[in-house]
């Protein structure tokens, strides 16, 4: 095995000793998850046909600043495709350590990031680096499994990069996202390609441009373009009309 490949080991591992387990009883019998016995990596809870995965633990941060990231991903070129004007408000959920975050935050000098995480030990990373850089445009929210708690209609443009198939309650959450988002405002989403077997990334982290798709426009939002030039992901524009 290549040594290339070890961060991702060291990533998966630790993923599958996850942060926060499914919450079965509430939902139990509802219309929108059904559950069923977990595959080896999986939660059993599933969301139209998706198995949903369990959340990265706060101990892999290291892994989502290893040095490697920006050739892996090209992570530049990401960010290029998100078309970010200066003064935009722009919500990037599942923050993690502020790896996108502090990068999109230098590209809207009149504008400001909405860091929304679900772990406190991510928002703390957070906070040490906007204290300890002096950074003034990067607000830190902590958000619940099913809303990232924007005020409705107060963002331009939603990240989500490598998050969404953790979100433990996807439905409420894109609905919270679709309503913070202003009339026209962006979707981004950022995946490991399902459909490429090369992407050497676990099955339920992954997905397909199909299952996205529907998952979005079942709350509403127009899939208007996938940006096809990212080594492993797919970069999905998603607009709200
Ligand atoms: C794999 S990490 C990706 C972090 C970051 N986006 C990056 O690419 O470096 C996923 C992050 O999503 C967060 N997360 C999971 N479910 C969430 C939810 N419902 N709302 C907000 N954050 C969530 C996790 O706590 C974790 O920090």
């Amino acid at each position: 095995m290549s040594l290339r490949l070890l961060p991702l080991l060291v990533y998966l591992t630790i993923c599958t000793s996850c942060a926060a387990q499914p919450d079965q009883s509430p939902e139990a019998g509802s219309a929108t998850y059904t559950f069923k016995a977990p595959s080896p990596n999986g939660t059993g809870k599933y969301y139209l046909g998706r198995e949903i995965s369990y959340v990265m633990g706060h101990l892999a941060a290291d892994w989502l600043e290893r040095p490697e990231r920006e050739e892996e991903e090209n992570v530049s070129q990401a960010i290029e495709n998100m078309d970010i004007q200066a003064d935009e408000r722009i919500a990037d959920i599942g923050a993690g350590s502020g790896y996108y975050t502090f990068r999109m935050a230098r590209k809207v000098p009149r504008g400001k990031v909405f860091a929304v995480d679900i772990q406190p030990e991510m928002l703390d990373l957070m906070q040490q680096r906007i204290e300890g850089e002096g950074i003034k445009n990067v607000e830190l929210i902590r958000g619940s499994e099913t809303s990232p708690k924007l005020e409705a209609n107060s963002v331009d443009l939603v990240t989500m990069v490598d998050v969404y198939h953790e979100l433990s309650h996807p439905r409420e959450t894109m609905q919270n996202i679709v309503s913070a988002l202003r009339p026209g405002g962006r979707f981004v989403l950022l995946e490991y390609r399902m459909e490429d077997p090369t992407v050497p990334i676990k099955q339920l982290h992954k997905m397909s441009e199909e299952q996205a798709v529907r998952e979005m426009e079942s709350v509403g939002l127009r899939l208007r373009e996938n940006i096809g030039n990212l080594p492993w992901q797919h970069c999905m524009v998603f607009v709200k009309e």
